[in-house]
């Protein structure tokens, strides 16, 4: 971030100017750089969408969060399990996860994320209607996930911007201390 753009932040902090004098279009602020897609390191177990997603799974049997709570969740070794106790237990993959203890969390390799000062909940964003793909890309047929799509400030504003809802600083950062 460039030092003008850092004092444009402050001024709208200390309410000498307006926040829309940070709205998407001229935007002063600069997020930091970003080659999209991103390449993410290889996952501790292999794990396909597509192949899941063609069984008629739904998003949410494995990501239950992502309608009713802030985070969508990635699933641990027993949701995996309900499956594959029966299902291509001759399969590598497969054995990798029958071979771990009951209950044991999967470190997966992360592919989005915003920082801790930033707010985000799922659930509010899935009452506006917003589809999974807007923000995730075409999941559902991908076998390897990247990060296809920007979660950048200047993502979030412009989406903002567009369906009319706030882009007071507020609303993403607590600014209270
Ligand atoms: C609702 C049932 C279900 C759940 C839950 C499930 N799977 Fe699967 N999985 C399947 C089916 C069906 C296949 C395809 C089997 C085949 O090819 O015949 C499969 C295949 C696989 C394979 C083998 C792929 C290959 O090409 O060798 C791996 C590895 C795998 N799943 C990992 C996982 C992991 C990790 C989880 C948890 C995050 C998970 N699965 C959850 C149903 C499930
Ligand atoms: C069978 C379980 C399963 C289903 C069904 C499933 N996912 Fe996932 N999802 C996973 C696992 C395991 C990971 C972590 C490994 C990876 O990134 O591939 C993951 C990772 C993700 C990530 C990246 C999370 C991050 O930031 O690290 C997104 C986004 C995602 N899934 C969206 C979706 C969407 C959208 C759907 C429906 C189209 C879906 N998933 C269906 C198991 C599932
Ligand atoms: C408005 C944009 C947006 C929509 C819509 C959205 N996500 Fe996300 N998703 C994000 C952001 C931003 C993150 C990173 C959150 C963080 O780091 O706290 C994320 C993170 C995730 C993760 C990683 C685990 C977690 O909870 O942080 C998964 C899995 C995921 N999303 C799945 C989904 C699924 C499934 C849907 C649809 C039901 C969905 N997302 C809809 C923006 C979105
Ligand atoms: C594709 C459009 C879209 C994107 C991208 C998007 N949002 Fe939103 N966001 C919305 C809409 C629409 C609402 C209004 C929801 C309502 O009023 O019910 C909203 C509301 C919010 C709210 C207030 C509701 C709540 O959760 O308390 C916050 C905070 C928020 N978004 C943060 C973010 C952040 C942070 C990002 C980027 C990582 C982001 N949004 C990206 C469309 C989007
Ligand atoms: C809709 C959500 C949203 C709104 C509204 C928003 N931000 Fe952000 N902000 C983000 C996200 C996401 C990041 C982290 C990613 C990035 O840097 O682009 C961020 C990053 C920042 C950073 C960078 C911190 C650093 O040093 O890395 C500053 C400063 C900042 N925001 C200030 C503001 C100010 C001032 C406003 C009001 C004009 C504002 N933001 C409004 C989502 C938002």
């Amino acid at each position: 971030m460039s030092v003008r753009s850092r004092l444009r932040i402050l001024a709208v902090i200390a309410g000498i100017v307006p926040p829309s004098a940070l709205a998407a279009q001229d935007a002063p602020y600069e997020s930091p750089p970003e080659a999209l897609p991103r390449v993410v390191a290889p996952q501790p177990v292999p794990f396909d969408h597509k192949l899941h997603m063609d069984h008629r799974m739904t998003c949410v049997d494995c990501h239950p969060g992502a309608i009713e709570s802030e985070r969508a969740g990635l699933p641990d070794r027993d949701r995996c399990m309900l499956c594959h106790q029966a299902v291509a237990a001759d399969r590598a993959g497969v054995q990798q996860l029958a071979d771990m203890a009951s209950g044991t969390k999967i470190s997966w390799e992360r592919v989005y994320r915003v920082p801790d000062f930033v707010f985000f909940s799922h659930s509010e964003h899935a009452s506006a209607g917003l589809q999974c793909a807007v923000c995730h890309g075409p999941v559902a047929t991908r076998s390897v996930l990247r990060q296809e799509i920007s979660t950048n400030m200047v993502a979030c504003m412009n989406c903002h911007a567009q369906r009319q809802a706030s882009n007071e600083c507020y609303l993403c950062h607590d600014l209270g201390q």
